[in-house]
């Protein structure tokens, strides 16, 4: 069978059709056809995306108990893995009772490049942007006068010298509540349009870059280390032992690949239920954590006068209007549960569930283990793999959980035992 002649235009069919053509070349059965058609979205869904076909969901749940600058946070999380969820909530309760994390945002500006190859004196570029600043920041601000009208805007102009004849001009821009990205690439498309008529040099090409570095967020908390357990003894072991576990990511980059992705399991799962481009703040964050040439870990932790202190810093250039925000249908609700309502507090509050879920893992780890909180979550996971129903499910976990080490095959003739049961 020739696939391409198949698929050929395929674009231009409806997502009806498209599932007929993959049904038919690719063998898919009357029940997979079901499910993907019974998840098709009647909404602005398909327009989003070319060749839709249906929706792929995700679990949303909320995390509770966070108190960021003493402000009582519910937080929409958007995930599959099954302890994110609770180990936020976890953390984000022992951070309360410390008396909650404090949230900063250092700056909101977007970064944007227009790339310059084959130039042969740096100096001759650089003179010229400096000596045209103002100019080329004002036909900036013409490529999209509506942001300046909002009260943002461009703001700064430089050139680096990225060596082998490449130049990088920076652009930087206030885009208040918006992601920005389509803003920022018109006016970079008018500054390459001056300095190819002006300075007669082709651009390569120009982007904004997701580095986020002028977008930075700070979450803090200093936990009293005798809530750490109930003996003041064994509490400063543990507070002892974070802040071991911590040095660890700072020392050793296998283990801060880990401990970052840690802090990502609950920045990610808000990041996606409030609609923003989760592949850009992953990519800035993991740029961020090898700014000294070393990937380390994002987040410290110290133990001073009984005290445990935790800070983490993260680049978050997320908006809370526009693009997605605007099309997919939850954003607007979840940013409702979050009570957000600038994407400063939106910032403060990703980095701040981030330094929860990063403490709630490594006060697992360097405790009970990660396995015996993830326990409950996995014998859930282990009990819906069989086919558990949603009533089924929490009697099949508690059975589970009596077990040293269940497999499928167990929890299948569990499961038959329990239906056999309820049969009777
Ligand atoms: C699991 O998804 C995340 C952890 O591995 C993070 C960490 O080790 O710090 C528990």
């Amino acid at each position: 069978m020739n696939m391409n002649a198949a698929f050929s235009q395929f674009y231009k069919r409806t997502p009806e059709q498209r599932l007929a053509i993959l049904a038919k070349t690719l063998g898919l059965s009357e029940t997979e056809q079901q499910e993907l058609q019974q998840r098709a979205d009647q909404g602005d869904a398909p327009l989003l995306i070319e060749n839709y076909l249906t929706t792929y969901q995700l679990p949303e749940g909320v995390a509770v108990n966070f108190l960021v600058n003493q402000h009582e946070y519910v937080v929409p999380m958007v995930t599959e893995e099954p302890s994110v969820i609770a180990a936020a909530s976890n953390g984000a309760k022992q951070l309360a009772q410390a008396g909650g994390i404090t949230a900063t945002v250092r700056s909101r500006l977007l970064t944007g490049q227009v790339v310059l190859s084959d130039v042969r004196v740096y100096a001759s570029i650089d003179d010229w942007v400096a000596l045209h600043q103002n100019e080329l920041l004002e036909v900036a601000r013409q490529a999209h006068p509506s942001i300046v009208k909002r009260g943002g805007g461009p703001q700064t102009i430089r050139t680096r010298d990225l060596g082998e004849g490449f130049v990088s001009i920076d652009l930087t821009v206030d885009v208040q509540s918006a992601m920005g990205a389509n803003m920022m690439n018109t006016m970079l498309e008018a500054i390459a349009d001056v300095i190819q008529n002006k300075l007669h040099h082709t651009t390569l090409f120009s982007i904004l870059s997701n580095a986020g570095d002028q977008s930075l967020a700070t979450a803090t908390v200093s936990i009293p280390v005798g809530q750490l357990a109930n003996d003041f003894d064994d509490a400063k072991r543990v507070a002892k032992r974070i802040e071991q576990a911590s040095r660890i990511a700072q020392l050793d980059s296998m283990r801060a690949v880990t401990h970052n992705k840690g802090i990502m399991n609950g920045v990610d799962a808000v990041v996606l239920a409030m609609g923003n481009d989760w592949r850009a703040i992953e990519s800035a964050a993991h740029a961020f954590a090898v700014t000294d040439g070393q990937y380390r870990g994002l987040s410290q932790w110290h133990l001073t006068d009984n005290q445990l202190t935790g800070t983490l810093t993260l680049p978050l250039p997320i908006g809370v209007v526009g693009g997605a925000t605007k099309v997919l249908p939850l954003v607007a609700i979840n940013q409702k549960i979050a009570q957000i309502k600038s994407p400063e507090e939106l910032m403060m509050l990703i980095v701040a569930v981030g330094l929860a879920q990063n403490f709630a893992a490594l006060k697992a780890l360097v405790t009970s283990g990660i396995q015996q909180g993830h326990m409950k979550m996995q014998m859930r996971s282990l009990a819906m793999s069989v086919g558990a129903t949603a009533v089924e499910t929490p009697a099949l976990t508690q059975q589970l959980m009596k077990l040293s080490d269940p497999n499928e095959a167990q929890a299948t003739q569990l499961l038959n035992q329990i239906r056999e049961k309820q049969g009777e």
